[in-house]
């Protein structure tokens, strides 16, 4: 076995850079430690022309990444590009049909062709790493894969979208409604170039569909992760849930129930103590619960040069060293196509409901959704200056089915102004 590891990156961004860097300062360490000498052959990127702030010199330069990952003189592909198709997918493809093994921290990409990714590499005898595509600098696919192997996993809960957290904490400690902080989030170059990745729950939907393929031995199935961004939330929800004892986080839980898998990425409300209640600003954090482990949890930075490159720098390292685990840990082909379950899984709500502020709305509310088998744990009436009166219900727990339909019959009472908004209580 050469004591060489030649990669090829593709992808002079944010983390492309980050890896350059670590490669660069930290040669000697990486050698030390997996006993070879990672260098880099040839590079590729849009823009060769563009100041990276890396030296770049003394590595080929390629224009077309596909060309990169077929070059003779790599043998490790690295895909730091980003998108579910196009030059990523088709780089990788070739990287895999060239023999060579690939590390990415594409979450799109392997959340959408995740199995078709996974069943080429094992017919091409070639490992897919990913580490970076979750939760950046948290070995989160790592704690899975192998730390947890020997545990039946019985859930797996997250925040995996650090915008989203920036935000939401960031509203309630300025008290600045959702619109002045998501546009300073922005200014702030945190939002993805499409925002709605982000704030439509699409970026972490990405990531806890990879999760939940890894933990349960399912087929990533990014088509059934229930989706809900954090748009509708406002400040006076942030506030009034901080009154009962709650944070908003937009939340990930995968979990398999007896009607299938169960894979939403939603706003819920945690408990204001609980680490997940407790997490501020861009930091991310994932709860893993194993039948033998218990629950873990695992915090950090989710985003970033540094962090989502020591994420990359981990999977390069263990392939230098010889570590082959399937894409998804076991056989691609046993990954089995789990029934999607809706909200199988009961749990307390949060209702927020604009009511007509005169004689018998309420009595109308609560017998719409006790006509529905929804019980009613606590409540809170605002009133306010336009007739109208702000009502805030903690429902006893409920499944999702019989919520809606007391939703839809708090509608039919007439009483009831503007869309209700609805959040799940996780217990954590
Ligand atoms: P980025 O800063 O936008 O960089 C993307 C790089 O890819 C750029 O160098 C760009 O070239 C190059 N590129 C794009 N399309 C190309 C093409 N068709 N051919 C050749 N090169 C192309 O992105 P990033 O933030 O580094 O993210 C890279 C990957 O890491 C994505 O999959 C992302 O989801 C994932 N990720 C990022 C973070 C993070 O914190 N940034 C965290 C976790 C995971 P030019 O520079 O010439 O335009
Ligand atoms: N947009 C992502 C986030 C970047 O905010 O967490 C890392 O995947």
């Amino acid at each position: 076995m050469s004591d060489v590891l030649r990669l090829g990156i593709a992808g002079l961004g944010t983390v492309g850079v980050g890896v350059i860097r670590i490669i660069q300062n930290q040669a000697e360490r990486l050698e030390m430690r997996t006993g070879k000498k990672i260098v880099v052959t040839a590079v590729s990127a849009r823009s060769k022309a563009k100041d990276r702030g890396v030296d770049l010199s003394s590595y080929a330069w390629e224009d077309d990444p596909v060309e990169l990952a077929k070059r003779d003189d790599v043998d490790l592909f690295v895909e730091l590009m980003g998108g579910s198709e196009g030059a990523a997918k088709e780089a990788i493809e070739a990287a895999i049909a060239t023999g060579k093994d690939v590390v990415t921290a594409n979450k799109a990409l392997l959340a959408i062709h995740g199995q078709a990714i996974a069943e080429a590499a094992e017919d091409a005898g070639i490992c897919v790493r990913y580490e970076a595509a979750v939760a950046g600098g948290i070995p989160v696919i790592k704690s899975l894969l192998e730390g947890l192997a020997g545990n039946a996993i019985s859930r797996v809960m997250g925040v995996m979208n650090g915008t989203c957290n920036y935000i939401l904490t960031r509203m309630e400690s300025a008290g600045l409604p959702y619109d002045v902080v998501f546009e300073e989030a922005n200014q702030l170059g945190y939002l993805e170039a499409d925002p709605n990745l982000d704030v439509g729950g699409i970026d972490a939907g990405h990531k806890l569909a990879i999760l939940a393929a890894i933990a349960f031995g399912t087929q990533v199935d990014f088509d059934n992760v229930e989706l809900e961004g954090i748009g509708s939330i406002t400040i006076d929800d942030i506030h009034q849930a901080a009154d009962m004892g709650y944070k908003i986080k937009l939340l990930g839980v995968a979990q398999m129930t007896g009607r299938g898998l169960e894979q939403r990425m939603s706003p819920c409300l945690v408990p204001d103590t609980s680490p997940l209640g407790q997490l501020q600003g861009g930091t991310n954090m994932v709860v893993l619960e194993g039948d033998s482990v218990g629950q873990i949890v695992l915090r950090g930075a989710g985003a970033g040069e540094g962090p989502t490159a020591s994420a990359v720098m981990g999977d390069v390292c263990d392939l230098a060293r010889g570590v082959r685990i399937a894409t998804f840990g076991q056989p691609a082909r046993t990954l089995r196509k789990a029934a999607s379950a809706r909200a199988a899984v009961s749990a307390p709500y949060y209702l927020r409901l604009q009511l007509q502020d005169k004689p018998g709305a309420l009595a109308k509310v609560a017998r719409a959704l006790g006509d529905n088998g929804v019980s009613i744990d606590r409540m809170r009436q605002y009133g306010q200056q336009d007739l109208t009166a702000l009502v805030l219900i903690v429902t006893h727990k409920t499944t999702q089915t019989a919520l809606d339909q007391a939703l839809e019959a708090c509608m039919e009472t007439g009483v009831v102004s503007g869309t209700p908004l609805a959040l799940r209580i996780e217990s954590v």
